[in-house]
């Protein structure tokens, strides 16, 4: 018997309406199950509706149709079971480290002690023990995105959801942060979704990547990576690696010349 997945996705759609009463077809009959501390990550051209799913799957947007289940419960709104990370880091400024990391605790409720005590722990696993103190301003664009991640983690979601975390980052401190991201995942036996445009980080990261069409978006393919675990930044060097990465990156430029020429 296979267990039940911790995330399914079932014939969701959603349709925007537009100021003036035109209408974007996002997303169209998604389905995907997810197994429990799976890393799963999703490419594909701009606009085809990656952000969207994440919000849905969050609860922040209500789909038109179908519906997402999380441990076999239907999402009506944001829950503790689920965390985001956006692209740009939203930590407050005003508020240190610490406070930042253990904000979605103490907004549920948690005494300040021992929220303290659990930002500290994903601190120390994001690798920003020292910077407690420290304000946002104070740090670098890598250590906020830690930071962000941590603060996802402290409120000991089911399901982290990840949308371009390290995207405003420079290559090398993005190599850096993936690797940090898989030593994270491994320690703390989270399920991770994704959203990345970059192929490779896609590929090095995740048990299965979704690759999706151009507007409207579905799901075009969904790619395996049998590549072995634990994996350092070698494995991108690969033959294997590299016969991933280019066969999405086909997948991928036939949907963006196809959303070019339409
Ligand atoms: N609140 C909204 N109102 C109207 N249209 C929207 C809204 N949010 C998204 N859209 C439209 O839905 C489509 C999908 O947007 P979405 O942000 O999900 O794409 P994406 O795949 O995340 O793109 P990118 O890779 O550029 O981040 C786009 O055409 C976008 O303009
Ligand atoms: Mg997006």
């Amino acid at each position: 018997m296979t267990a039940q997945p911790i995330l399914e996705i079932e014939d969701v759609g959603k349709t925007f309406k537009r100021r003036d009463k035109t209408e974007v077809v996002a997303l169209r009959d998604i389905n995907l199950d997810v197994p429990k501390g799976a890393f799963v990550s999703i490419v594909g051209a701009s606009g085809s509706g990656k952000s969207t799913l994440l919000r849905i799957i969050d609860g922040l947007i209500e789909s038109d149709s179908g519906r997402v289940k999380v441990n076999g419960k239907v999402v009506t709104k944001p829950g503790r079971d689920r965390a985001v990370v956006f692209q740009h880091d939203s930590l407050l400024p005003w508020k240190t480290v610490i406070q930042n990391v253990a904000y979605g605790l103490t907004l549920a409720g948690v005494k300040w002690k021992d929220a303290a005590k659990t930002a500290q722990g994903f601190i120390d696993l994001a690798g920003l023990s020292g910077f407690e103190t420290h304000f946002p301003h104070q740090l670098s664009g890598g250590m906020r995105q830690r930071v962000n991640v941590a603060r996802g983690l402290a409120v000991d979601p089911d399901i982290l959801l990840l949308d371009e975390p390290f995207a405003a980052l420079d290559a090398q401190t993005r190599e850096i942060m993936q690797t940090e991201l898989l030593r994270i995942w491994r320690q703390s036996g989270k399920t991770v979704i994704l959203i990345t445009h970059q192929i490779d980080e896609a590929v090095f990261l995740s048990d299965e990547v979704v690759v999706f069409s151009a507007r409207p978006g579905t799901v075009r393919e969904r790619i395996a990576i049998p590549l072995a675990r634990p994996r350092d930044l070698d494995i991108k060097r690969s033959q294997d690696f590299v016969q991933l990465v280019d066969r999405i990156w086909k997948l991928i430029e036939e949907e963006v010349r196809a959303s070019a020429a339409s």
